[in-house]
């Protein structure tokens, strides 16, 4: 059994996917250790219904030793979902477990500081792409810049709006996502 770590802030829609791909068997042979979140979110009460464990580390001067501290030992797999904080570069020093994200755009446009939720798909609305979609990658130190591991996209349509555009983009990353995760775990055997 693979155990995999979800850290997060928002609201969690990715977080129940997973949890839902695991119990439908999508995902085979694991299971969620902990979820950990950064601030106060939705996440948080999504996984007390789910009936996960999970924890709130502020973020804050120890920040980064609380969480190396909480991921627990036997993770298999640490999977940002939705977190809005950068990873110091003491975490890559010490976690030798694979990292993943998910983004919400066709990375490498649209990626790095200040590039997440909606600011990604205002940016890609005032850019007149043509079209926009999810990625998930390796985290590293570089901020949005490791591997892809799955991408898809689909083409904007006229009209398109910040609400049509996360819509859409959310859809494809309960698409990719566990399928990335599924890859991810049945490489590391
Ligand atoms: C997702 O769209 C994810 O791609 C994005 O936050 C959303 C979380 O949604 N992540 C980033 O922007 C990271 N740069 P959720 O809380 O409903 O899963």
């Amino acid at each position: 059994m693979k155990n995999i770590c979800i850290l997060l802030s928002g609201s969690g829609t990715n977080l129940q996917n997973i949890f839902e791909n695991i119990k439908d068997g999508k995902i085979q042979n694991a299971k969620i250790n902990l979820v950990i979140a950064d601030r106060e979110c939705f996440a948080l009460e999504r996984a007390k219904n789910l009936g996960l464990k999970s924890i709130l580390i502020k973020r804050g001067k120890s920040f980064t030793e609380e969480l190396l501290n909480a991921i627990p030992e036997n993770t298999d797999l640490i999977v940002l979902a939705g977190f809005l904080s950068i990873l110091n570069k003491e975490i890559f020093n010490k976690i030798y477990v694979p990292i993943i994200n998910i983004h919400p755009a066709l990375l490498p446009k649209f990626g790095g500081k200040g590039m997440w939720g909606n600011n990604v798909h205002n940016a890609v609305l005032e850019n007149n792409e043509t079209e926009s979609g999810a990625t998930v990658h390796f985290v590293t130190q570089e901020v949005d810049e490791g591997e892809i591991i799955l991408q898809k996209s689909f083409k904007l349509i006229e009209d398109e709006t910040t609400e049509t555009l996360a819509e859409k983009v959310h859809k494809i990353e309960y698409e990719i996502f566990p399928k990335a995760i599924q890859q991810i775990l049945n490489s590391e055997k």
